[in-house]
């Protein structure tokens, strides 16, 4: 087995609160337990392109345990495998139908990494930096993957580091919407992130005790939500709560886009749904309905302690793992137990969905909470 004696540590994909406390994670156990050298490349797949590798000691994470975002910086457009090309002047070449042309880079990551003298690498990411991560396996780098998100879409692991946090700040939304749904009589709409799977909105809406819950595994009927808001309504209940996943859609509808990013390997924008749904609801029950985004506030700021723990657990597990020599290969969670799967398995499933036969969707609807459908 190779010996590890330096490695280096990246971030990709949308920010999440728990990087910062993994990164803390894997320098204080490389360096306290084992004597690494560690180095963390700025900016994601944009900084091993442009070699930009910054020196890790103790002292760069301490204090860093309560901080949201990356100390490292990110990157969600910079897929070395599928590069888009650009000029001197920094403009985007296109073919001869104006499509933007791609080049594989992943070779000039890979000569960084061996220049740079950098034995393994950790990937802080989602399904799209983890497929590079896959693929820089694939080419004969050690790589261990920590899985990110605060949709916790991603295969292979029961839960991703930023979900926990990101679930508090949305159920914090319904909870302050509440009371002012109450004051007023009205039909709050919130928007909740998660991308294409409702754990998000599922979860806050019922920690939340929402009314309604649109999730993009169980399309709606938008009139069936509206009988349940005036059936409440005939009951007394003067407002309501309805919790939106941003790529809940209809029946025999499609999800709201906001835009589509040309320039990402994950082009599609979600957004907008919960003013749909509000105005909607508004003309057929007849009550004022307002819609709020939380968006990137979900992102931000301080980990739960729940994060800090399950990211701490992660890192201190990652290089365990590198110092074993199991490498292609993500750390995970299942059930309480750290454990890891392979790069190759978590990618080639998909994304990980609610079942509409979830326990949690029995609960919710057991609580009286309409899914719409
Ligand atoms: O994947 C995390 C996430 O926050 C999704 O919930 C959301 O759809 C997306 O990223 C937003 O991406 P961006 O920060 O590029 O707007």
């Amino acid at each position: 087995m190779a010996e590890i004696k330096k490695i280096a540590i990246m971030t990709g994909g949308g920010d999440c609160p728990g990087l910062n406390p993994v990164i803390r994670a894997v320098v204080n156990t490389a360096i306290n337990k084992y004597g690494l050298e560690v180095v963390g490349i700025r900016h994601g797949y944009h900084g091993l392109y442009h070699a930009d590798f910054v020196k890790l000691g103790l002292d760069d994470v301490r204090e860093i345990i309560t901080k949201g975002g990356t100390m490292l910086y990110s990157s969600n457009k910079d897929n070395l495998f599928q590069y888009p090309q650009k000029n001197e002047n920094g403009e985007f070449l296109r073919d001869e139908n104006g499509k933007l042309i791609y080049k594989d880079e992943s070779d000039v990551g890979v000569e960084n990494l061996k220049r740079e003298g950098i034995d393994a690498l950790f990937i802080l990411g989602g399904d799209g930096t983890l497929t590079s991560g896959r693929d820089f396996s694939r080419k004969g780098v050690k790589v261990i993957g920590i899985p990110k998100t605060i949709d916790n879409d991603l295969a292979g692991t029961d839960y991703t580091f930023g979900f926990d946090t990101a679930i508090g700040v949305a159920t914090d939304g319904l909870d302050r919407v509440r009371t002012t749904g109450m004051s007023h009589h009205r039909i709050m709409v919130v928007e909740i992130m998660g991308r294409g799977a409702g754990w998000m909105a599922l979860h806050a809406g019922i920690a939340g005790a929402a009314d309604v819950i649109l999730i993009p595994e169980i399309p709606y009927d938008i009139n069936k939500v509206a009988e349940k808001i005036k059936a409440d309504k005939a009951a007394g209940k003067e407002f309501s709560i309805v919790a939106v996943s941003e790529a809940a859609k209809p029946k025999g509808g499609e999800a709201t886009i906001l835009k589509v990013r040309e320039d990402s390997p994950d082009p599609i924008r979600l957004g907008g749904v919960g003013a749909v749904v509000a105005d909607q609801l508004e003309t057929l029950v007849g009550s004022e309905a307002r819609a709020t985004i939380l968006g990137h506030i979900q992102r931000g700021g301080t980990p739960t302690a729940h994060d800090r723990v399950l990211s701490s657990r992660y890192g201190y597990a990652a290089v365990e793992m590198a110092m074993r020599g199991e490498f292609g290969r993500m750390v995970a969670l299942k059930g309480d137990t750290i454990t890891s799967v392979s790069l190759e398995d978590v990618i080639g499933q998909k994304t990980k969905n609610v079942e509409p036969d979830h326990e949690l969707v029995g609960v919710a609807r057991a609580m009286g909470i309409c899914f719409g459908d």
